[in-house]
């Protein structure tokens, strides 16, 4: 029995792909089939996957039918994170899909799962992405502050979410947690922030995140250990669709 994690499937059994890295980069062609294939050989029905979001390019439930029957097929029990691009997903509406999706999937928001004698915690999160403004040498000189402002009350909510994923957990008992979120927890600018202060506040073991995609992007945030906790990124391009093993 092992813990797996990846994010961004960025299925689109249904819809029209319009991202464009999607459409040209190598490592996305036939990217569901490879993931499949992945999960079948790594996994069996005792092991536990989290995906950590942006799991369908549909924009409403009907037109993600496809995508979550791909994820329902495969082995073991899927636990599902909200990332930017789940539109098929209101984070106030979670119990009921759950209730939908009762025996097949399990949506984590405002509410945790078991994994042996750990809590698996989480939430999409946020962190400000820019636009920022670069001098001719690349270095930045500034950003947008409006948008920063912005990101600021997106962070506040995303943060109070994930506290209160982890106090249910903690009101049941638990004392070893593992967080997980869908945007990085730092930006490129920090080097922590109000999610890597959870983290370390509550003692988890393990960050794991998504979101990040391209050769460019693998290192915007925490890769590796940092103050006892260990950061990865799951991103399925980064993994070439091998699900991270996260507990043996
Ligand atoms: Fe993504
Ligand atoms: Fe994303």
């Amino acid at each position: 029995m092992s813990l797996y994690a990846i994010g961004d499937l960025h299925l689109h059994f249904q819809s029209e792909l319009k991202a464009r890295n999607q459409i040209e980069d190598k490592v996305w062609q036939n990217h569901e089939l490879i993931f499949k294939e992945n999960c079948c050989s790594l996994m069996t029905d005792e092991d536990t996957l989290v995906l950590v979001g942006d799991h369908s390019w549909g924009k409403n439930l009907t037109e993600c039918k496809k995508d979550l029957e791909y994820i329902i097929a495969l082995p073991g029990r899927k636990i599902l994170l909200r990332g930017n691009h789940d539109m098929f997903w209101d984070a106030k509406k979670t119990n009921q899909l759950n209730n939908a999706f009762d025996g097949k999937l399990l949506f984590l928001q405002n509410n945790y799962y078991s994994y042996e004698d750990y809590a698996l915690v989480g939430t999409k999160g946020y962190t400000f992405e820019g636009p920022f403004y670069v001098d001719r040498y690349g270095n930045i000189q500034g950003w947008d502050e409006k948008e920063a402002e912005h990101a600021e009350k997106l962070v506040k909510r995303e943060s109070e979410r994930l506290v209160s994923s982890f106090e249910a957990a903690k009101a049941d008992g638990y004392k070893k947690f593992i967080m997980f979120l869908h945007y990085p927890p730092t930006n490129i600018l920090q080097t922590n922030s109000i999610f890597t202060k959870i983290a370390e506040q509550y003692g988890v073991e393990q960050v794991v995140y998504g979101h990040c995609h391209g050769q460019s992007r693998f290192h915007d945030s925490i890769v590796g250990k940092k103050r006892r906790i260990r950061y990865s990124l799951v991103s399925g391009d980064f993994l070439r669709w091998m699900p991270q093993m996260i507990i043996k």
